[in-house]
């Protein structure tokens, strides 16, 4: 007689929900970091040495034109626009008030004045909406270098940033997502493990809530 009877066996497990594999992974070390001027740019939403790592990212590419998810103060716009060289237009899309998030942990985050700390350089353009990104379409954005993706960070909004900014983001460019961490309150982790697992080669910078993928030139 078998040791483990069939009425002894354990339950099977329950389907996993999130999925298991990881992205690869860069070392900071590896990307050319350079000290911020930090005057006049609040440290909200970022962690140590974040800002730094974008801003770095973003430079990669030399970008002309650049395109951000979510831009909340502009915080990040003004500090991409004061250390990137080279850029000529940066589109920054947020949403008006009344949009809730999809996910809960990001409710309190819509901004009152969108924008705001960017406003003054002739190369910023806000594009505001009800559904903010939600509603455009490629057709509504120019075409970019570098996008930075950090909006709504529910399942259905990152993917259609994903989908935006691969359809806007020009060879050679760079796109980036924020978020990208096992906290379980936002789904920026699924999704991304998910395109990867369909063929996106998205790398995650080591110790940071950074991933990116360059497009192919
Ligand atoms: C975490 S904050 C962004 C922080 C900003 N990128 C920065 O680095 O300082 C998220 C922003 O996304 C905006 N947002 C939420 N849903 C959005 C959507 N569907 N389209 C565009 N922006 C959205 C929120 O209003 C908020 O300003």
């Amino acid at each position: 007689m078998p040791a483990t009877s069939a009425s002894t066996c354990p339950p099977p497990s329950p389907p996993c929900r999130a999925s298991p594999m990881k992205l690869s992974t860069v070392s900071r070390s590896r990307l050319n970091l350079r000290p911020l001027d930090w005057t006049g740019l609040e440290r909200r939403f970022m962690n140590e040495s974040e800002l730094e790592t974008l801003v770095a990212l973003v430079a990669s590419v030399k970008p002309k034109g650049v395109l951000e998810f979510g831009v909340n103060t502009g915080r990040t716009s003004k500090a991409i626009l004061r250390h990137v060289p080279g850029i000529q237009c940066y589109q920054g899309i947020d949403v008006l008030p009344g949009y809730v998030t999809e996910r809960l942990v990001q409710r309190k985050e819509v901004p009152e004045d969108p924008g705001h700390l960017a406003r003054g350089d002739s190369r910023f353009h806000l594009v505001l909406s009800a559904q903010g990104s939600l509603d455009l379409t490629a057709a509504d954005l120019q075409r970019c270098d570098a996008a930075f993706i950090d909006g709504d960070h529910g399942r259905r909004a990152v993917e259609h940033d994903s989908r935006l900014a691969r359809q806007l983001v020009r060879p050679g460019g760079i796109i980036i997502w924020h978020d990208y961490h096992d906290l379980g309150n936002v789904d920026v982790r699924e999704v991304l493990h998910e395109q990867a697992a369909a063929g996106a080669n998205i790398q995650h910078v080591k110790g940071t809530w950074l991933a990116f993928e360059r497009v192919a030139g």
